[in-house]
């Protein structure tokens, strides 16, 4: 990954617009993303496109050669600069996408976007304001303002879907319930969370809690944006969806959801953490998956590629199509534990690939693991056909996932995985459309920016459901937030600017 370190200072106040159209100097370009309007979309990893519109569908190595990007403000504590880390990322089809990372609130803050050293497409772009880093805990008092400065939907499909079933809950009820049902401590692990005030607070049910790490830090995330309203929630720790379609509707919030159960949908965790520690301890995310990729289209190889570890029947099935047909194929595993007794005949185990690695060949193999593979976000942003297998698993946006569309659709039994293969090498433009409409897919539904509204929308959908009144139970937990040093009286300044 090209990554520079640029820390300079000025700037000049005037607003930016969330979607600029401006033509440049010599180059036609278009510039848009959340990263343009740093002071009203908070996140880790602000990120924004630049579209080389007369190379669109074209690589060009000159094109990143010539980009420049500058951060430039100044530190609201003293007057010195404010720090940015800027990463800029070749999508390798005339595209780019640009993020960044800033430190300390910043005021005056300019991005400057130069091509040959000109500006390009309205930049400088200068942004009114503080633009405050991440970590500060300055949250916006109007839940529903906050949403549309974030630039978050009203609702989703998914979300009124699952919530249908619940009405009315009196969570006090329903929480007896779930402890009684799911409390399982060998096999289930949850937590039970309480919101009041925009504090969080949680009792945890299991053996193995070590992953409420992921869900405090969306809910810290969160109420560090914006005060969310006073909820009680159950999120289930486990891969597994809990509540079977045949029993009670009980509202447990779940990351991957099933045919057979009715569980309330989020984001899994990995999506959730990519986006949180986006240019942090996270390097797959759905944005580096974009610049760290080696070759364009035409010099991929024609053959499907997979690595992943033998936690289905049909991932061995895979290793035997893959060896029968090595023309068509590159698969193996990297791990046994299911199915150690087969690690003879499927072994053995092949060293680990950097998933970037995938992408040197034109299509990817999507298998379910113990539950649906959570690498599929990835898959689609890298830009390669995916041929996805039939499962009864799926997470937050697979309803809104075409196939032969955005993927190409292969068996449960996977027996007509290998006709696939054949049938996009002879239609390789059909297969390019389909990577493409994958990439566009991931770009307008699984960006930080997508999690973070959905996860928003989400919980605020839900509190509405609940009609108990919201109290912290004896002896739960509270989960602070970090220690941050951020003048949140700045905030008002945002408001003007609505
Ligand atoms: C880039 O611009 C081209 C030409 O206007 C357009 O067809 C294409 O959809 C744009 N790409 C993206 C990712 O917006
Ligand atoms: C499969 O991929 C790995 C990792 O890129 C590579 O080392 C190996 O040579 C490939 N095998 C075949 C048969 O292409
Ligand atoms: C799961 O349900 C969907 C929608 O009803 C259906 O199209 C699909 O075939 C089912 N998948 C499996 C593997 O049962």
């Amino acid at each position: 990954m090209g990554i520079a370190k640029i820390i300079l200072f000025n700037g000049i106040v005037t607003l930016c617009t969330q979607f600029t159209v401006i033509n440049s100097l010599q180059n036609d370009a278009i510039l848009w993303g959340p990263g343009l309007q740093p002071q009203k979309i908070i996140m880790p990893a602000r990120y924004f496109f630049i579209n080389f519109t007369a190379y669109y569908g074209k690589y060009e190595p000159s094109l990143s050669n010539d980009l420049a990007i500058e951060i430039e403000g100044k530190s609201a504590k003293n007057n010195n600069k404010c720090r940015a880390w800027v990463n800029k990322l070749d999508r390798k089809d005339g595209t780019f996408l640009i993020r960044y990372k800033i430190y300390d609130t910043c005021l005056d803050l300019s991005i400057g976007v130069f091509y040959k050293s000109k500006h390009l497409a309205g930049s400088p772009y200068k942004v009114t304001g503080p633009v405050l880093p991440d970590h500060c805990n300055c949250p916006e008092k109007d839940f529903n303002s906050w949403l549309q400065q974030y630039g978050c939907p009203k609702t989703y499909e998914q979300i009124e879907h699952d919530l249908k079933l619940h009405n009315k809950i009196d969570m006090k009820v329903q929480i007896k319930k779930i402890i009684e049902k799911y409390h399982k401590p060998e096999s289930t692990s949850f937590c039970h969370y309480v919101i009041k005030d925009n504090k969080i607070y949680r009792d945890c049910y299991g053996k193995h809690v070590g992953f409420n790490m992921f869900s405090d830090n969306i809910l810290l995330f969160l109420t560090r944006k914006v005060v969310l309203p006073d909820m009680e929630l159950v999120i289930n720790l486990g891969d597994w969806p809990l509540v079977s379609k045949l029993s009670e509707a009980l509202p447990v919030f779940s990351w991957c959801g099933s045919n057979d159960t009715k569980d309330i949908l989020m984001p899994t965790y990995d999506i959730t953490e990519s986006t949180i520690e986006n240019m942090g301890r996270v390097t797959l995310d759905i944005l580096s998956v974009q610049g760290s990729i080696e070759h364009e289209w035409q010099k991929r190889e024609p053959r499907a590629i997979w690595r992943g570890r033998d936690s289905r029947l049909e991932r061995l099935k895979l290793v035997d199509i893959a060896r029968a047909n090595p023309d068509l194929f590159n698969a193996s595993l990297t791990n046994f534990f299911f199915f150690r007794d087969k690690e003879a005949q499927y072994g053995p185990k092949q060293p680990h690939i950097s998933f970037f690695k995938f992408f040197d060949y034109k299509y990817q193999v999507n298998v379910d693991g113990t539950v649906a593979a959570y690498r599929l976000p990835y898959l689609l942003a890298g830009g390669g056909m995916v041929l996805k297998q039939e499962s009864p698993f799926f997470e937050h946006f697979y309803s809104m996932l075409r196939p032969w569309e955005h993927y190409v659709p292969v068996s449960r039994d996977l027996s007509d995985l290998k006709d696939r293969v054949i049938w996009a090498r002879e239609h390789d433009d059909e297969a390019r459309k389909i990577s493409e409409n994958a990439r566009k897919f991931a770009n307008e539904n699984l960006l930080p920016q997508h999690i973070i509204c959905y996860h928003a929308v989400l919980f605020s959908e839900w509190s509405k459901r609940i009609k108990s009144e919201i109290n912290v139970y004896e002896g739960m937990t509270h989960v602070p937030q970090v220690k941050s040093k951020c003048d949140c009286e700045e905030q008002d300044f945002k408001h003007e600017e609505l």
